[in-house]
């Protein structure tokens, strides 16, 4: 039987969506930890637009187009990327490059997942009192698919394991968080964040080492992400398939 014009939409932005996390993957895959970090990106700002009143649609968009944000590290060199310590200033300079080498792989499309995909890539390191990175844009001048990711991307960050650090507790990033309220970050949106800390540490507890299959089945269910229940009905996975892929 024929799919119906819905099922074929749905199957398109199923197909989509896994293609740009398989090349959000490939971006990230030489990074430790980058198969979890991405899914709870995807979920993490689903959950804060939705906070935040966003449409569903834009929800779905963001949600898709989340994981492209660190896709220009694709053109970092690995003794940057990968490098233990504290990076000196010159590489610190060519690490901050991955916000316009991303731009500059994902523009000039049509499709509105990927043009946002850009615009998270571009400016996901932008900050509310303009000293961030590439263009130093204030306030509302950032796109706010750019705040949501930079918000979130944080969180994640501080409260995961590094090559060069341990995590900091979750109570620690989310006081790390509210201290960037009105200077890196809009005030009303750390406000927004702080009131869904439950539904943030779920994610983080549920996504903590997870393998690329939870994503896959995740895509396949899209509409998840306009529902909130959707942690609640997350399946059981085998531990094989979800052991993480370990870099070569
Ligand atoms: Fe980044
Ligand atoms: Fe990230």
């Amino acid at each position: 039987m024929a799919a119906t014009p819905a099922e074929s939409d749905n199957t398109t932005q199923q197909t989509l969506c896994e293609v740009i996390y398989r090349l959000a993957r490939a971006a990230e895959y030489r990074e430790e930890d980058t198969y979890s970090h991405l899914h709870r990106m995807s979920h993490g700002v689903a959950e804060l637009a939705r906070a935040m009143g966003m449409e569903p649609d834009f929800v779905e968009r963001l949600s898709c187009a989340a994981p492209f944000h660190d896709i220009g590290k694709v053109g970092i060199p690995d003794r940057i990327l990968l490098k233990p310590t504290k990076l000196v200033d010159w590489e610190w300079e060519v690490m901050k490059q991955h916000t316009t080498l991303g731009k500059r792989i994902l523009e000039g499309s049509d499709l509105p997942v990927l043009r946002m995909g850009e615009t998270i890539a571009y400016t996901h390191h932008e900050r509310w009192d303009g000293m961030g990175y590439p263009r130093g844009l204030q306030g509302s001048e950032i796109p706010v698919e750019g705040q949501i990711v930079s918000l979130v991307d944080v969180f994640d960050n501080l409260s995961s394991r590094r090559p060069y650090r341990d995590a900091c507790s979750l109570d620690e990033a989310f006081e790390a968080i509210r201290e960037g309220s009105g200077s890196q970050f809009s005030t009303e949106m750390v406000e927004v964040f702080l009131g869904i800390r439950d539904r943030i540490i779920q994610i983080k507890e549920q996504f903590e080492e997870c393998g690329e299959s939870i994503f896959l089945q995740m895509v396949g269910r899209l509409h998840i992400v306009s529902h909130p229940t959707i942690l609640e009905s997350e399946p059981e996975f085998d531990d094989q398939e979800t052991k993480r892929i370990s870099p070569a």
